[in-house]
């Protein structure tokens, strides 16, 4: 699995590429804007230039679109592939798989990426957040498709009303199981027959614990994503998205997500286990101890 970093700041994006792990960048305006502010820059021009340095040659970045209509948004996608691709060959359009706020067309983004696909500038769909979705991305010639693992599973937190911090791990497994036992609770002793259980509304709801249409989590959409595109062999590429701790990036992985793109902190933090921590003092007291140094004399 790739491993793409997903920031705009340029501190962030140095010292990562510098460990030697990471793949790609993936970036949008949000974290452009919070980027520009914290490392106080004055041109975002330079500033998206410097991340596709940085980033280096055949490592994605990811530079979103801003129009809401096809037309825009592939004439901005051209602009954005011209200006920046030199820099390192390295430009991936993110284009909104959707972009109707609930009024308006719904297709533009399909429509966007299809034409992009024909002029052969590589996209990224971005705001996946259903299968059905990424299987549309990628009929319409997608190279990427960034299902959004973490702002699943906060939809399901809140509709769920448990408290969550943008950073808190959500055990769907512990959801899943959950609703298994009650529903055998539910179910066992009961006489009616299959079809009055089956218009049990309760009994229904507890099939679908998330309350999300069937998708439990954000890991199990990225599951079900890569199940379908490998499925009918398509060459669109899964980026897992929104993720927010290391044990997603692992759950990610075992689903088969090409690619996993994290914020710095989790990057970090997926290295990070105390009794590593507890080896590596251990480790150095024993040592010096030993006299180790005159190995290395
Ligand atoms: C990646 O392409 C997305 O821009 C990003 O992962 C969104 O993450 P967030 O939901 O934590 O904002």
């Amino acid at each position: 699995m790739q491993l793409f970093l997903d920031t705009a700041k340029l501190s962030e994006i140095r010292e990562a590429m510098d460990w030697g792990v990471v793949d790609g960048i993936t970036t949008n305006p949000s974290l452009l804007r919070a980027a520009m502010e914290e490392e106080k820059s004055e041109s975002l021009e330079a500033h998206v230039r410097e991340i596709c340095r940085l980033a280096g040659r055949g490592k994605p970045v990811s530079l979103e679109v801003m129009g809401l209509k096809a037309e825009e948004m592939v004439e901005e996608a051209k602009i954005l592939y011209r200006k920046f691709n030199p820099v390192a060959r390295n430009v991936v359009i993110k284009i909104p798989v959707c972009t109707s706020t609930g009024e308006g067309r719904v297709e533009e983004g399909l429509r966007a990426l299809k034409e992009l696909s024909r002029l052969k500038i590589p996209t990224n769909a971005t705001l996946v957040m259903t299968p059905e979705q990424a299987l549309l991305a990628a009929k319409a010639g997608a190279r990427y498709v960034s299902p959004f693992a973490g702002r699943i599973d906060d939809l399901v937190r809140s509709r769920l009303g448990i408290p969550f911090g943008k950073y808190d791990y959500f055990d769907f497994s512990l959801l899943r199981e959950i609703g298994r036992i009650r529903l055998e609770e539910r179910v066992g002793g009961r006489q009616e027959g299959l079809g009055m259980l089956y218009q049990d509304g309760e009994l229904r709801a507890l099939m679908d614990p998330g309350q999300n249409d069937g998708i439990l989590s954000g890991v199990e959409l990225v599951r079900i994503t890569v199940k379908i595109l490998r499925y009918y062999k398509f060459k669109t590429k899964i980026i897992a998205s929104s993720l927010r701790h290391p044990r997603q990036v692992r759950e990610v992985a075992e689903a088969g997500a090409d690619v996993a793109t994290v914020p710095f902190s989790v990057l970090r933090a997926m290295l990070r286990h105390p009794k590593t921590e507890e080896g590596i003092r251990l480790f150095s007291q024993d040592a010096e101890k030993a006299g180790y140094r005159e190995l290395f004399r």
